[in-house]
């Protein structure tokens, strides 16, 4: 099982929308059963919260559900429960490094350095903006979402295959 887990400072716009869309890929290319996937924010203020209304009824256009997501707080021990930590924007990046276990820190990834062909390193953060935001966050994490999958295919699940 590989287990991948998205993080944004809130758990209400990026990083849940995240969890919906590379669960929906993960799920067409019959892999739910090898991966797992989660989100989580590095700030408490959404705890216990669904994903923001706006996020969801974009994604739901895109037919992805967050319905039943609910915002929680990193911890400590998801640094050794999941191998993949996937910060939204370098600030995430940084507030990850800065809490993670020595031996845990090559686990935290930058999501869109999972789609080098955009131009931006940061997904923007659509909270305090219009509709168009959450437009773009979804590019972008789809974009992104499409890199990890063949980057987790390759270099978990390609070699077994190639054994057997
Ligand atoms: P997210 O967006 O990190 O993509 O979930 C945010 C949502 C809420 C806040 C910040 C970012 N906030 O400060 O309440």
């Amino acid at each position: 099982m590989v287990k991948v887990l998205f993080v944004c400072l809130g758990n209400i716009c990026r990083s849940p929308a995240s969890e919906g869309i590379f669960h929906a890929m993960v799920t067409k290319a019959g892999l739910s059963d090898m991966i797992d996937i989660d989100s989580a924010g590095t700030g408490a203020w959404h705890v216990g919260d669904p994903p923001d209304p706006r996020g969801q009824a974009a994604a739901v256009r895109r037919g992805y559900d967050l319905s039943g997501q609910r915002a929680r707080k990193v911890t400590i021990s998801d640094f050794e429960q999941f191998d993949y930590i996937i910060g939204m924007d370098s600030s995430n990046f940084a507030d990850l490094a800065a809490i993670a276990p020595e031996a845990s820190r090559d686990k935290i990834k930058l999501f869109l350095d999972f789609a080098p062909n955009l131009s931006i390193r940061d997904v923007p953060d659509p909270y305090y903006g219009g509709p168009e935001g959450f437009e773009n966050m979804l590019d972008l994490l789809e974009e992104a979402s499409k890199g990890l999958l063949d980057e987790i295919q390759h270099r978990h699940f390609e070699s077994q295959a190639a054994s057997q």
